[in-house]
């Protein structure tokens, strides 16, 4: 049990993955494989199955998040979808910066901050993605990298336990190479040093997850480490046996 209760939470990103009767067939099969626990599961589908995966969900401990967002609340940004009509289409969470949007897209940490903004604004709890990249890591910048990076995806943002942070090490995304528990353990644990320096006490009560290639074998170990709260899914979320056993792992 760690120090500060900060449940479990486990958050499964289909990315690009899954029409709606796939999404269907995933949740008939993955809702009665889940244990009886106060874990947190949040599913983040594609936005076009945010209804579909939240009106599966009705009645159980599963949530839906949407993967990314525009910090606007509404007007002429085609193609583009506002906090308040991903909450109207059923989600609680979102993805914000993940390293596909940043690397693919070009998301800088200021757009980031104004995503965690407009999310808080619209009580949808933000999921804010950093990590290293391979490169920065191997020229021992990570930890810097992810101070600052922290900094500027929260700036303009008052202290408060409506956020999560993901930590997801670019180089371990879809890779199947894990960080190791350890690796993990360091740089969650400096995020929420990074994290006490900005907001104070209240980084103790503040989620950190990890992400890059979790799978139902290395979940218990990376759950052991005292800084690591949860978990953001993407392969093996596609897959409801292997997304029930990482959530279910207390
Ligand atoms: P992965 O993806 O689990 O497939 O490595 C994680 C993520 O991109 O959030």
């Amino acid at each position: 049990m760690k120090e500060i209760v900060r449940w479990p939470l486990y958050a499964a990103n289909w990315k690009m993955y899954k029409t709606s009767s796939e999404a269907e067939a995933f949740m008939q099969e993955f809702l009665p494989l889940l244990g009886d626990h106060d874990n947190e599961v949040v599913i983040c589908p594609a936005a076009t199955l945010l209804a579909v995966v939240a009106q599966a969900a009705t009645g159980s401990c599963v949530v839906v998040g949407a993967q990314n967002m525009h910090w606007q609340t509404e007007g002429a940004f085609t193609g583009e979808l506002s906090a308040a009509m991903l909450k109207d289409a059923g989600a609680s969470y979102c993805i914000v910066g993940h390293s596909e949007r940043r690397q693919l897209f070009h998301e800088q940490a200021a757009d980031v901050a104004k995503k965690a903004q407009a999310a808080l604004a619209a009580e949808l709890t933000p999921i804010i993605c950093l990590g290293e990249t391979l490169e920065q890591r191997e020229s021992g910048q990570t930890l810097q990298v992810l101070h600052d990076d922290l900094q500027a995806s929260l700036a303009g943002i008052a202290p408060t336990v409506q956020v999560v942070i993901a930590y997801e090490p670019v180089w371990a995304i879809g890779t199947g190479q894990v960080a190791t528990p350890q690796d993990a353990e360091e740089a969650c644990a400096h995020i929420r040093a990074s994290l006490r320096e900005i907001w104070g006490e209240l980084a103790d009560a503040v989620r950190i997850l990890y992400g890059g290639s979790v799978k139902p074998g290395n979940i218990e170990a990376l759950m052991a480490c005292p800084n690591v709260d949860g978990a953001l899914v993407g392969g093996a979320s596609l897959n409801a046996e292997s997304f029930a056993a990482i959530a279910n792992c207390e």
